[in-house]
């Protein structure tokens, strides 16, 4: 029986938003999901996992612009897609990977907000899909890690404007979550979690309308552990381990 609650959610075709398709149309959701490929989209659909899809690009407005025009409300947002790429050579510093992934994580994300916002009912939700990767730096993450600490910044400021619209803001900060994401990784990557484990701790921090979400909490107090230690100690810590 649905709930009459409709979510979006991007990056709904692939890892973590594809998870949580099925967890929020589990739980009865009216879900709406978003991406890039329309085979994907439409699987969903046919499985009834998702009641309505919208095939656009992020980093595309007019795509975005088009796809929000067709969406009356909605209780919950969760912008989720997004994509990683390493900077391999620092002292050949690739300026394009640099701004592509800032404009797949970041940028984007200020077109999505701009036409979905609107939509989203008094009491209402936006969720943000961070990393842990923003509370620490990471070798070769320049791109990757300042692209997700501008995604808290935003989060964390839009939170504060949003209180006199009736609108909670969820920051999450996933550990490493085995996706197609991170099958592309070679380094090691501690307490690990299925999609479907992310999916539902983030469904349950959201609907108990929490303001941060930070999981495995083993990877998380181990980050703030680290935080705790002089620079010196962190810093070769984490050239040793990665
Ligand atoms: N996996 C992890 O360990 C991990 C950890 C922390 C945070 N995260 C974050 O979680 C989110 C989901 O990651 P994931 O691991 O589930 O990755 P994934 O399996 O690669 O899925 C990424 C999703 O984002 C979509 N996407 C990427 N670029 C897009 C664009 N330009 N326009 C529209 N959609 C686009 C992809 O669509 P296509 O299928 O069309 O490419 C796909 O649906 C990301 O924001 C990621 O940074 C992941």
């Amino acid at each position: 029986m649905p709930t009459n609650k409709k979510v979006l959610i991007t990056g709904a075709t692939s890892g973590i938003g594809e998870a949580l398709v099925i967890q929020y149309s589990n739980e009865n959701h009216t879900v709406i999901a978003c991406g890039r490929q329309a085979e994907k989209l439409s699987t969903l659909c046919q499985n009834n996992q998702a009641s309505e899809t919208l095939q656009f690009d992020i980093t595309n407005e007019d795509q975005i612009k088009d796809a929000a025009a067709k969406v009356s409300e909605l209780d919950t947002v969760i912008f989720n897609a997004g994509d990683c790429l390493y900077i391999d050579n620092v002292m050949a510093f690739d300026a394009d990977l640099f701004a592509k992934i800032i404009n797949i994580n970041l940028t984007s994300l200020g077109y999505l907000i701009k036409h979905f916002l609107p939509k989203i009912n008094k009491g209402g939700q936006l969720v943000f899909i961070s990393s842990i990767a923003s509370q620490l730096p990471f070798p070769k993450s320049e791109a990757y890690g300042a692209s997700k600490a501008g995604v808290d910044y935003l989060a964390n400021s839009l939170r504060l404007d949003l209180v006199a619209h009736g609108i909670n803001v969820t920051l999450v900060h996933p550990g490493f979550i085995k996706t197609p994401l991170t099958d592309k990784n070679d380094f090691p990557m501690p307490f690990m979690l299925t999609a479907n484990e992310a999916a539902t701790r983030i469904y349950q921090g959201v609907q108990a309308r929490k303001d941060y979400l930070h999981f495995p909490k083993r990877l998380s107090l181990l980050l703030k552990l680290f935080r705790l230690l002089p620079n010196k100690v962190w810093q070769s810590l984490i050239l040793r381990t990665s």
